[in-house]
């Protein structure tokens, strides 16, 4: 599925931002946040494919990409006021709205999508 390289895609830029954390380069956070934010979507095909798939729970599936999207601006804007403690907060929001999503949907789409061939 397209959706995994986006995933892995927001993986890399995650932990590209805990290196520019630690090293105080708000610039780059700043640059890092709108990928994570902004991120690609699979085809639309495959789009339709999971939506259908999720049903009634597509609205809350697009609820937590939707929190990814908020904290990731906010993180975003934090770093160009160079507000460090700010960041990090927003970067922990972040992260937890990616786990959320992951614990919801992560197991039940691996078996949808790459086992049930
Ligand atoms: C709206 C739901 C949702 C959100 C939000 C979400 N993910 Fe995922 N993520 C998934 C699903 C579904 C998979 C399984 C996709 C697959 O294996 O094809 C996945 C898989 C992954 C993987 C594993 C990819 C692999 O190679 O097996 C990584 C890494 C990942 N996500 C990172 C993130 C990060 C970082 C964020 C937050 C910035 C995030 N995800 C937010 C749904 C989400």
């Amino acid at each position: 599925m397209a959706l995994r390289s986006v995933m892995e895609k927001l993986g890399r830029d995650m932990q590209a931002v805990t290196g520019a954390i630690s090293k105080e380069e708000w610039t780059l956070v700043a640059e890092l946040a709108p990928r994570i934010a902004k991120h690609a979507e699979p085809p639309l095909g495959e789009k339709m494919r999971i939506l259908g798939w999720l049903g009634t729970d597509a609205g809350k599936f697009r609820g937590f990409d939707g929190q990814v999207h908020d904290a990731a601006s906010s993180m975003g804007d934090a770093a160009k006021r160079g507000d460090g403690q700010a960041v990090i907060a927003a970067f922990s929001k972040t992260q937890q709205s990616c786990l959320a999503c992951h614990q919801s949907f992560r197991q039940s789409f691996m078996k949808q999508f790459y086992e049930s061939r």
